[in-house]
């Protein structure tokens, strides 16, 4: 396995090679927050320039959680495909698309299944955590489902979380050993981890819509500046006057994205108590609808128009079916089970 990882600033790919791709994903879990746009989305447009991009909406990865309910899912779906586009995405650079309306990804999850066991499956952290009350089948496959994500496209880079490296290895790892055991296809897929902004919800976890602690990319600016006020801060900051910890303290955390010198603005008055906590959030309110406003204003033009973000999906969908019908050709041939249709 290799672990070899780079961030964004880095030197890019030499310009006379080939130009890579990258493959991100994302869960439908509807409407994103501010977490999902500093930590992915936003990183995800400055990368679409530089490399061929596909940005998949990972509905089949979402039934693992919602195979109760999946009525939810189409909504979910075009929530994230408005915030995807709001937040700067590109249609004619990047093909944004529907997991399932490319059917080669369950295809190749199945061929791939074959080629790994189930305890080192079952010993990854992510199902370790999980599997008291999530242990079926189609959840300990999740990885590898994954992995048939990147290496559908061949995907040469992939930009994840920390928490998501063990699953490009896993990816690398499976690709590898299709390639020993048949003949080269893949290329071996490589995380991006880039520099993220911590992002932190108003209870001090970090930002998630299950611990319902986050700031949605589409709150209006009343309630934002309403989630603001209920925000964890310094605990030894009771009133204004005492001397806070702005290194401790989520609100911090948010000025340091979003206030243009936090550093020289905020900390000093915070730590010398000159800044109460309810000005600095409104100050923080403030500086976050202002950066937040063309986003808003675009997601609620898009909202208006659902024909837009089908369609958009649709030339995506198009775009990925291609080059997965390319790679998935490759893979039949390698594994010589491409008698479909022949006589012979
Ligand atoms: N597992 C990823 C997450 O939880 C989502 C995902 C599915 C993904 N397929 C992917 C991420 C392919 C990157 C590439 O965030």
């Amino acid at each position: 396995m290799s672990d070899k990882t780079e961030t964004t600033d880095q030197p890019l790919p030499d310009p006379k090679k080939r130009r890579q791709t990258i493959l991100s994903g994302m869960q439908p879990t509807g409407a994103l927050h501010i977490g999902n746009l500093e930590g992915a989305l936003k990183n995800w447009v400055a990368l679409q320039d530089q490399y061929w991009m596909y940005c998949c909406i990972v509905d089949l990865h979402a039934l693992t959680a919602d195979w109760k309910n999946p009525k939810v899912l189409k909504d979910r779906i075009f929530q994230v495909a408005v915030d995807f586009v709001a937040a700067g995405l590109d249609p004619e650079k990047c093909a944004i698309f529907i997991q399932s309306e490319v059917p080669e990804h369950t295809e190749l999850h199945l061929l791939f299944s074959m080629l790994i066991t189930v305890p080192t499956l079952d010993r990854l952290p992510t199902y370790m955590e999980k599997k008291e009350h999530l242990n079926s089948y189609g959840f300990l496959g999740y990885p590898v489902l994954q992995a048939a994500d990147i290496c559908l496209y061949n995907a040469d880079k992939v930009p994840v979380g920390k928490d998501q490296e063990k699953h490009i290895w896993l990816a690398a790892d499976i690709a590898g050993r299709f390639n020993n055991t048949y003949r080269k296809v893949f290329n071996l897929p490589e995380a991006l981890l880039t520099k993220i902004p911590l992002i932190l919800g108003s209870d001090n976890r970090k930002m998630s819509k299950s611990y319902n602690n986050h700031i949605p990319i589409d709150a209006t600016e009343k309630q934002t500046e309403k989630i603001l006020k209920s925000y964890y801060t310094d605990p030894e900051k009771i009133r204004q006057g005492d001397p806070g910890h702005p290194e401790k303290c989520p609100v911090y955390l948010l000025h340091l994205v979003y206030s243009e010198d936090p550093a020289g603005d905020i900390a000093p008055d915070c730590k010398s108590g000159k800044l109460g906590c309810v000005d600095c959030k409104m100050k923080l309110a403030g500086r976050m609808n202002e950066t937040l406003r063309p986003i808003r204003d675009r997601r609620s033009e898009l909202e208006k128009h659902p024909d837009e973000v089908w369609d958009i999906l649709a030339v995506g969908r198009d775009r990925a079916r291609q080059r997965a019908a390319n790679v998935m050709n490759k893979v039949r041939s390698a594994m010589k089970i491409d008698y479909r249709g022949k006589k012979k």
